[in-house]
């Protein structure tokens, strides 16, 4: 996709961090955009930020785990805008916990908002953007977590990796189409995920409590956050992928290394069963 101007893009998790990001980078060439979250108090705070883009700023509640919230929002885009190009499947939310430990309405919250949330953003937008034909993307945020498996983070990461299969299968699905796919998959970015739980059900019953090793880890990661990339700048890496048609987005060269030592590992693996013989 290389015209933006006067096109429209649809962000869910759009009131904070890097969706808020994406609104501004897509504002900043001509776009009109849809913020799509679960938080009214934080769209309304976002429409207000962005009050300098005059009238091209739409704002709508919904909780992307919903279904029907999610065809209403859709509706609500097409009705305003008459035609959506871009789709950011981005709201997501951060739980974790061992995986023998976390609570089933817990699995239940992270499954639902980060993998059915954006299946629901694909099921809804995809044949509107077949139907009207322009050249379209698609922006998929996972995770490095969906690159490589993390202890005490079994919910995040199985959805992260649910949501990297899911871009692969459907840029090839969507290949002979105009409508182009990526997954992104950052780092560290300065946002409020670490404060995810503001945003869960109500009856969630607390996680259960981190061991010590838990808890320094817990600690750690609060502070990388907290000194992560500026959503700005992973908003301007999205914006290059849509131009040059790209799959993958990756952001913090850092955390190469632990996606080369899982190729490695795959590999030798692979080597292994080629050396297996059958026992007599
Ligand atoms: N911040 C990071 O370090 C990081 C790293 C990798 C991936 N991500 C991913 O980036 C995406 C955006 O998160 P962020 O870091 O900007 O965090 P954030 O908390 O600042 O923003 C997430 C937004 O999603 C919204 N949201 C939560 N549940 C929702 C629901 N059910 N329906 C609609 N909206 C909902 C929140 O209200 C919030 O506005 C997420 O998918 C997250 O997993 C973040």
């Amino acid at each position: 996709m290389q015209d933006f101007n006067g096109k429209t893009a649809f962000i869910t998790g759009g009131a904070s961090g890097i969706g808020l990001g994406l609104a501004e980078a897509f504002l900043a060439v001509g776009m009109n955009v849809v913020l799509a979250d679960i938080e009214a108090a934080a769209l309304a705070a976002a429409q207000h930020t962005l009050e300098r883009f005059d009238n091209r700023v739409t704002t709508v509640v919904c909780d992307t785990a919903r279904r029907k919230a999610v065809i209403d929002a859709r509706d609500r885009a097409i009705a305003t805008y008459g035609r959506v190009h871009v789709l950011c499947n981005n709201a997501g939310v951060g739980g974790g916990g061992m995986v023998d430990q976390v609570a089933p309405a817990a699995w239940n919250w992270v499954l639902g908002v980060n993998l059915m949330g954006v299946i629901q953003g694909l099921t809804e937008f995809i044949p509107h953007m077949k139907a009207h034909g322009e050249p379209c993307h698609i922006v998929n945020t996972a995770s490095m977590a969906g690159m490589n498996g993390v202890a005490g983070m079994g919910p995040y990461c199985a959805s992260k990796f649910a949501v990297v299969s899911l871009s692969e299968t459907l840029a090839g699905e969507l290949a002979a189409t105009n409508i182009g796919v990526s997954v992104l998959c950052p780092g560290w970015v300065a946002t409020r995920i670490g404060e995810s739980r503001r945003n869960a059900p109500g009856d969630l019953p607390p996680p259960p409590l981190p061991g010590p090793m838990m808890a320094a880890r817990a600690a750690e990661v609060g502070k990388l956050i907290a000194d992560g990339m500026s959503a700005a700048e992973v908003a301007a890496r999205v914006m290059q992928a849509i131009r040059d048609d790209d799959l993958y987005i990756f952001t913090h060269l850092d955390m190469r290394p632990s996606v080369d030592t899982r190729f490695a590992r795959i590999g030798a693996a692979f080597d292994k069963a080629a050396a297996f013989k059958m026992p007599a």
